[in-house]
Order: structure tokens, then C-alpha cells, then sequence
């Protein structure tokens, strides 16, 4: 793993009221106190961002968002601003998540341009790229992948690419209880390492982190995480249980 902290973030998705997600925050912070080998997100509904914020408050967990609209403010019914996250103490945000790209018409444009909003705000992103099942059966993973990772980050410096992190999430491995091999996800993320490396050059390509996320699982993490190129996850399902999402976080130790 080079000499990469690993970075686990838990995703929430759309589960979790305030008190839930309050009470789910609270038992990450408490399992996880003097444990520092990994950083950790928990990435929580917009609604519960300032009950998660004041669970995390003081320490180390970092509060992230799951989206944000590139402009400052303006007439985009139901969007939020990176000023706006900012705010209400959130210091990450997800970005272009196969969700967003499948089922809400999120492009390639829109995830540059919300990764523009963001980085401007001094926050940092979890960019998501991943082939569906029909493109891994026609043998164009890498090409959707290598699209996705240019169109998010042409135009950035490798400066701004120093708060970046890359989520490889294959979408047929989602919320699915596939995983892709730990094999396949190397491969995958060296590809992904490599175009950085094209884009930023080895010193900015060697320092980001490319977390691997769909069906991670405590029985299944600690492979993963120990592959070369992959630093750590970015957790759906299994981040909504203390548990699991902790024995995860540990796994990336
Ligand atoms: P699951 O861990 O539920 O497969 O979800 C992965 C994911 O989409 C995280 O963003």
C-alpha cells in the first residue's frame, strides 16, 4: 500500500433518521477511540449531517456528504452547495456514485463540474467510477473506467488532486453481495493508478488513495485492503452496522 493511510468511509445511502443516525455515529466514535491507522469517514442523509456532526465533533471521524451541486447558490431545487455542507461542518464529499450516475442522470460534465464546486470550497471528494456488469462482460471495464477517471479530473492540478480520492466501485458488485476478487479489484485500481500517473505525474498519482467499494464485508475486507493499490473502502451496507462497519475500518489497519 505504499505508505498510504488506508481510508474507509461509510455511505449511508438513503437509511437512517437523526436519531438513528446519531446513535449509529456515536457507537463508530466510541469503538473507534484511540484507533488512528486509518481515517475514517461516515457519510451520512443530509438530514442527519449535523447529528452525525455532533457525534464526530473533536474527533477524528470525518463528516462527509454523499453529493453537492457545483454552484455556490442559485435555482436548483432540492441540490446543496459545497458552502452550504461547508457550514454545517462537512469536510468531504462523494461524488459521481454509481447511484447518482444510474438512476438520476448524474453525467461525466456534472461530476467535473460538482468536483469543481468542491475542491473551490477547501473540501476534499470521493470521486466513484465503476463499469457495470454489461460492460465487464464486453470486456470495456477499463475503457468506461479510463473515461470516467479523465472526464472527473481533466483540467485539475495535481495539487487539487491531493484532496482527491478515488472510489472504484464495479456497480454489478453493489448492494449485490458480489464482490470482485480481490485479483480483479487490483487490477482495476493499478489501471486507475496508472491513468493518475499519466494525468498528475507519480508523485501525486503515488500519494492518492483508490478505495474499492461494493459488497465489502469484515469477512471479506482485510484481502481486499491488502492489495497494493487499494487503500481502503468506501462501505454501503455494512457501514450501517457498528460491528461490521468498525471490524471493516480495523481490516484496513
Ligand atoms: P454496498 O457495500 O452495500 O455494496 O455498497 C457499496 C457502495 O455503493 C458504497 O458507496
Amino acid at each position: 500500500m505504499a505508505d498510504r493511510k488506508p481510508y474507509v468511509a461509510g455511505n449511508w445511502k438513503m437509511h437512517t433518521t437523526p436519531a438513528e443516525a446519531a446513535k449509529l455515529a456515536q457507537g463508530v466514535v466510541k469503538a473507534l477511540e484511540c484507533f488512528a491507522a486509518c481515517d475514517v469517514a461516515l457519510c451520512p442523509p443530509y438530514v442527519c449531517l449535523a447529528a452525525v456532526g455532533d457525534a464526530v465533533r473533536g474527533t477524528s471521524v470525518k463528516l462527509g456528504a454523499q453529493n453537492c451541486h457545483g454552484e455556490i447558490q442559485g435555482a436548483f431545487t432540492g441540490e446543496v452547495s459545497a458552502p452550504m455542507l461547508k457550514a454545517v461542518g462537512v469536510t468531504t464529499v462523494i461524488l459521481g456514485h454509481s447511484e447518482r450516475r444510474q438512476f438520476f442522470g448524474e453525467t461525466d460534465a456534472g461530476v467535473h463540474a460538482r468536483l469543481k464546486g468542491v475542491l473551490a470550497e477547501g473540501l476534499e471528494a470521493i470521486v466513484c467510477v465503476g463499469e457495470t456488469l454489461e460492460q465487464r462482460q464486453q470486456n470495456i471495464t477499463k475503457d468506461v473506467v479510463g473515461h470516467q477517471v479523465r472526464a472527473a479530473f481533466n483540467g485539475f492540478t495535481a495539487a487539487q488532486m491531493a484532496t482527491v480520492t478515488v472510489a472504484y466501485e464495479p456497480v454489478w458488485a453493489i448492494g449485490t453481495g458480489l464482490t470482485a476478487s480481490p485479483a480483479q479489484a487490483q487490477e482495476v485500481h493499478a489501471f486507475i493508478r496508472g491513468m493518475l500517473i499519466q494525468q498528475f505525474g507519480p508523485d501525486a498519482a503515488a500519494a492518492m488513495r483508490i478505495q474499492y467499494g461494493g459488497s465489502v464485508k469484515p469477512n471479506n475486507a482485510k484481502e481486499l485492503f491488502s492489495q497494493p493499490d487499494i487503500d481502503g473502502g468506501l462501505i454501503g451496507g455494512a457501514s450501517l452496522k457498528v460491528e461490521d462497519f468498525v471490524a471493516i475500518v480495523k481490516a484496513g489497519a
